[in-house]
């Protein structure tokens, strides 16, 4: 098809059936999520796809019309929604910040913990107005939430303003179910619970020009009996090192100047090759040959965290020295009815290696408080190990059960108030904690990448050091997406002021 046709084709509104024979595209999509299947592990092999491509039907499918994405949870939820955007665009359609404009409304939800679950609830409830002053309008909801069974029934019961829900590994089908969504009168459901592939070549949209993020692997096999990942992400699997190397190269191409590599559990890179022996370690080698500033990673799971790439790590230059390494609990008993498989000490011996290699290298965590059966005695454990470590900071949460995992089946029998408590007290030391790691940056000289102006105060430019601290100080805007050394002039206790003291080129990185 040549562009001339290809235009015409783009005037074609989704809702005429064209002439030619596109019937797998108008076929009745109806897959509803399955736990079960979720939780299987099987010996497929993983395909890898590298020809994403929308056929030209459906291009131009969004012309006059708006998208709007709102995203809860984690990175690799906002990376989806980067790619979703890309998809969209590709289709035609033009982005709004506004809600109440947009033709198209996907909540790209996380299924974490019950209070991420009842905000997407919460919105979703907004949009029932919506939906009657304007019915035309199309509402989705993918993300994790969409894996869960409960979920769909819950919509399917209760939401009938949602025109679309589709999972985690059927994002590439956007196309076609949106163009469903537009034909049919139903509901559109196409949730697939099975393991998933590797889809390379998807568009994107980033959102900034400075920072991206890049997905090095996909699922989770780690089962941690709380977590509901692996059954809303499926298996472990792992993009191919070629295909993540030619990406960095291109953003480093594109002038980005910091990189976040994406997996549930990255340190488990690599396991799934059978035939090839490359993991993380041998990544981030190769990674550190590549001109851009700054990669870090996340997230580390302690288990697989090997002395390879402790060592690739030491070396330092562009692998910044911030390891986030979720503990979850100081106590064994506890860490073993979470499944984590290891315990107090192998954690302890790990984090000894860590800052041998990294004397300097930023730790932080994140950490459950009233699992099932938790005592005070195992909730000490837990402040000791905090102290022990001294982290830099740490996400803290209360344990939220999870419908289909097996913590669910275990009584919840630590009260809420008590739950409450510990989590107060363990997040005094973690402030205690953080406000002291920012104090010994006082005078200090650190590199800065410049994201900009502040948001909070236009006056000054904000940026992070390599070990994520914001720092705010002042200078003019064209600094942005330079690196900068600063000096600390005024610690808070989430962020540090300073002064600047020189601008770098690319190649003095990493030289304090
Ligand atoms: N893959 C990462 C964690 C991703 S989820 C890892 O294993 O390190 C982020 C954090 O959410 C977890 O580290 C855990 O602390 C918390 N979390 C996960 N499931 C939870 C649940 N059911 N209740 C409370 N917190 C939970
Ligand atoms: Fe969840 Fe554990 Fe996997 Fe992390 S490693 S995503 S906590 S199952
Ligand atoms: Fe939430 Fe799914 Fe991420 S459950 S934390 S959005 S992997």
């Amino acid at each position: 098809m040549n562009e001339e046709q290809r235009l015409q084709n783009s005037q074609v509104k989704p809702l005429q059936k064209p002439e030619k024979d596109y019937s797998q595209y108008f076929q009745s999509v109806y897959v509803q999520p399955s736990l079960k299947d979720a939780k299987k592990r099987g010996k497929e092999e993983i395909t890898y796809h590298k020809d994403f491509v929308i056929d030209p039907v459906l291009l131009g499918m969004g012309k006059g019309r708006k998208f709007f994405i709102r995203t809860f949870g984690c990175q690799m939820n906002e990376h989806d929604t980067e790619v979703m955007a890309g998809i969209f665009l590709q289709l035609g359609y033009t982005p709004t910040e506004n809600v109440q404009e947009a033709n198209v409304i996907l909540l790209n939800t996380c299924a974490i913990r019950e209070n991420a679950e009842n905000k997407v609830f919460g919105e979703l409830g907004h949009y029932k107005k919506l939906k009657r002053d304007n019915p035309d309008v199309l509402i989705g909801v993918c993300g994790c939430m969409s894996q869960e069974e409960s979920v769909v029934k819950k919509i399917l019961k209760t939401y009938n303003q949602v025109d679309m829900i589709f999972g985690t590994h059927n994002i590439h089908r956007l196309p076609q179910l949106l163009n469903e969504a537009y034909l049919s009168k139903e509901m559109v459901i196409e949730v697939w619970s099975k393991e998933g592939d590797v889809i390379e070549s998807l568009p994107k949209v980033r959102r900034g020009e400075i920072k991206a993020w890049v997905n090095i692997m996909y699922g989770c096999d780690k089962f941690c009996t709380y977590c509901i990942v692996p059954y809303t992400r499926g298996k472990e699997r792992s993009r191919r090192p070629e295909d993540i190397i030619q990406e960095v190269r291109q953003l480093a191409a594109q002038g980005y100047k910091e990189v976040t590599l994406l997996g549930q559990n990255v340190n488990a890179y690599g396991k799934d090759f059978e035939d090839l022996s490359y993991r993380l370690g041998d990544l981030m080698e190769a990674l550190r040959q590549i001109d851009i500033p700054r990669i870090r990673f996340t997230t580390s799971h302690p288990r697989d965290f090997d002395d390879h790439l402790i060592e690739v790590l030491a070396k330092r230059g562009n692998l910044v020295e911030h390891i986030h390494l979720p503990v979850q609990s100081g106590s064994t008993s506890m860490l073993k009815l979470m499944a984590r498989k290891y315990s107090r000490e192998q954690y302890m011996d790990l984090v000894r290696k860590i800052k041998e290699a990294l004397p300097d290298a930023a730790l932080t965590t994140d950490i459950i408080v009233g699992f099932p059966n938790e005592t005070d005695e195992q909730f000490e454990e837990t402040m000791s190990l905090y102290r022990e470590v001294g982290f830099e900071h740490a996400f803290t949460y209360i344990y939220s059960p999870r419908e289909g995992t097996p913590a669910a089946k275990m009584e919840d029998n630590v009260p809420l108030e008590v739950k409450k408590e510990r989590l107060q007290r363990l997040n005094n030391l973690v402030n205690e904690f953080s406000a002291a790691t920012m104090q010994n940056y006082q005078d200090q000289l650190v590199e800065v990448l410049v994201e900009g102006e502040s948001r909070k105060n236009p006056e000054v430019l904000a940026g992070y050091t390599r070990t994520n601290k914001l720092v705010n100080f002042a200078g003019s805007t064209d600094l942005a997406g330079k690196l900068a050394i600063v000096k600390i002039t005024k610690t808070k206790t989430w962020s540090l002021e300073g002064e600047l003291i020189e601008v770098l080129s690319g190649q003095e990185v990493g030289v304090l």
